[in-house]
C-alpha cells in the first residue's frame, strides 16, 4: 500500500498476522521492488510464422518465460521503427521482433526489409541510451515451437541481466521553462526595422 511517498509493508520478522505493519524508507521498498522485478518484453510476431510458432508452443505445452506481451503483425516488415521506440518510451524493458525465415516471407521481401532496418534501430537507440541487448530480431517458423521458447528464454535472460529499463520517457527531452526564461533573458532583442 502506498501512502504519500511512503510504502507500508508487512515485515516478516514480526509474523504474518499484520500487527507489525511498519513504515519503511522509500529506498528499502525500492530494493524490494528490485528483487521482485521481472522484465516485460514486447514481442512483435509475424502472423504467418512466428505467431503460429508461439501458438504451437502453447498447444504443445512448452514452458517459456511469461515475460513477453505478444503483438501480432502481418509481417516482420510491418514493424515500424517507431513501434520499437514507442515501446521504450512507454517503459518496456525489451523488444523482440520475430518473422519468417529468409525466403519464406508471405510478402516476399518483408523480412529482408526488417533485417536491414532493425540493426539501424538498435544503433539509433544505442545513441539514446538503450542497450542493444534489449532488442532482438530473429527467425521463427510456424513449426519451430521449441525455437520460439528458446528465443523467448534467451531474450528474457538477456534483458534480466541488463536490469529494468526504468525510464518512462527517454526519447522526449523537454526543455525546461526555466531554460527558456534564461535564454530569453540573456538573448539580445533585435528590433525590427
Ligand atoms: Fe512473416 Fe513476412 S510474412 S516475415
Amino acid at each position: 500500500m502506498v501512502i504519500g511517498d511512503w510504502d507500508l509493508v508487512i515485515c516478516p520478522a514480526f509474523g504474518p498476522t499484520g500487527e507489525a505493519v511498519s513504515q519503511t524508507h522509500p529506498t528499502i521498498s525500492a530494493k524490494v521492488a528490485q528483487i521482485t522485478w521481472e522484465p516485460v518484453i514486447v514481442a512483435f510476431l509475424c502472423n504467418w510464422c512466428s505467431y503460429a510458432g508461439a501458438d504451437l508452443a502453447g498447444s504443445s505445452r512448452l514452458s517459456y518465460p511469461a515475460n513477453v506481451r505478444v503483438v501480432r503483425v502481418p509481417c516482420s516488415g510491418r514493424v515500424n521503427p517507431m513501434f520499437v521506440i514507442q515501446c521504450f518510451k512507454r517503459g518496456f524493458d525489451g523488444v523482440l521482433i520475430a518473422g519468417c525465415h529468409p525466403g519464406d516471407c508471405h510478402y516476399a521481401k518483408g523480412n529482408y526489409y526488417a533485417r536491414r532496418r532493425m540493426p539501424l534501430v538498435q544503433e539509433l537507440l544505442g545513441y539514446l541510451g538503450v542497450e542493444p541487448g534489449r532488442i532482438r530480431f530473429d527467425w521463427v517458423s510456424a513449426s519451430e515451437s521449441g525455437r520460439f521458447a528458446e528465443v523467448v528464454s534467451e531474450v528474457t535472460e538477456a534483458v534480466r541481466k541488463l536490469g529494468p529499463y526504468g525510464r518512462p520517457s527517454p526519447i522526449a527531452v523537454p526543455m525546461l521553462p526555466t531554460d527558456i526564461a534564461q535564454v530569453t533573458e540573456t538573448e539580445p532583442v533585435h528590433e525590427q526595422g
